[in-house]
């Protein structure tokens, strides 16, 4: 199946991203994990929004889930009218190239190639080569990369190389960003910096982004927050009730049960 047919069967009148009563288990031996018990979430075109939940709830799992990495045992994943979950793999993977960028928790970078390389590696692997120039020098500028371009990912320190994983997910114009804890290895300067950038590409550009995090301070910038535990929706807390860090903090304690990071502690 070619890009062309894939761009055919857009349905620009579906939301971007949708997922419904997903379930995802991991079996190791004879045990099995319920990552996530019937997920479903619905996501606006233009929308930014934040995933919060305690380690193991399920966040970076239901992210995956939502690329088309990994495919859940029940439910639907619909990207703009689209199920990942029924695609054939090939068409899925060129789907993905196109429409999904991914900064991954652990980043994922290729260690052979340099910062500028595994930037460009989903945009030359589609073909598009000549778009890529100018605005990599833009974002690598923007990002604080553009003297890092040519290290190899053990040259750079962890923060750089998250930036760099930012870059690959951002280049090829996706319309979707997945970003898990896109801002966990920053410093705090920085990951404001990463956010504004992220609900700028949302306001300005349109693209629709999730992003995952612990930190009250990152998720603020988001429209939409959405607490997951235990592999399900706990909660939603809409934007006009969580622009105070603070207050989101007070509250995600109150719920999850635990100090959230990144800010001092609230009683
Ligand atoms: N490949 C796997 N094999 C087995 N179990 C897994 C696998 N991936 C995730 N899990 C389990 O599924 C549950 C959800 O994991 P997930 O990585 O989605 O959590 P998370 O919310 O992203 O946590 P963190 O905040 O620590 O990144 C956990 O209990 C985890 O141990
Ligand atoms: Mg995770």
């Amino acid at each position: 199946m070619n890009q062309t047919t894939n761009d055919n069967r857009h349905n620009v009148n579906a939301p971007p991203l949708r997922v419904e009563r997903i379930t995802k288990q991991f079996r190791q031996g004879n045990v099995t994990i319920d990552a996530l018990k019937g997920v479903s979430l619905s996501i606006e075109r233009g929308q930014f929004v934040a995933v919060m939940g305690a380690s193991g709830s399920g966040k970076s799992t239901l992210l995956h889930v939502m690329a088309g990495l990994t495919r859940p045992e029940e439910g639907r994943i619909l990207v703009d009218g689209q199920d990942l979950a029924q695609m054939p793999d090939r068409e899925l993977t060129l789907f993905r190239r196109r429409r999904i960028g991914l900064v991954f928790q652990a980043f994922n970078l290729i260690p052979t190639l340099t910062a500028r390389d595994n930037i460009l590696l989903p945009v030359l692997a589609d073909g598009r080569s000549g778009m890529a120039d100018g605005q990599l020098t833009e974002l690598l500028d923007r990002l604080g990369l553009s003297d890092r371009a040519r290290h190899r990912p053990d040259a750079l320190s962890g923060g750089e190389q998250q930036r760099v994983a930012i870059a690959r997910a951002i280049l090829s114009s996706p319309s979707i960003i997945l970003a898990d804890e896109p801002t966990g290895s920053l410093d705090s300067v920085t990951g404001q910096g990463i956010c504004q950038l992220l609900q700028q590409l949302c306001r300005e550009q349109g693209r629709t982004i999730v992003m995952v995090t612990h930190e009250p301070a990152v998720a603020v910038w988001a429209e939409r927050i959405v607490v997951l535990r235990d592999g399900q929706v706990l909660t939603e807390f809409p934007a006009e009730e969580s622009r105070d860090v603070h207050r989101l903090a007070a509250r995600y304690q109150d719920i999850v049960g635990a100090a959230p990071a990144g800010v001092p502690s609230v009683s």
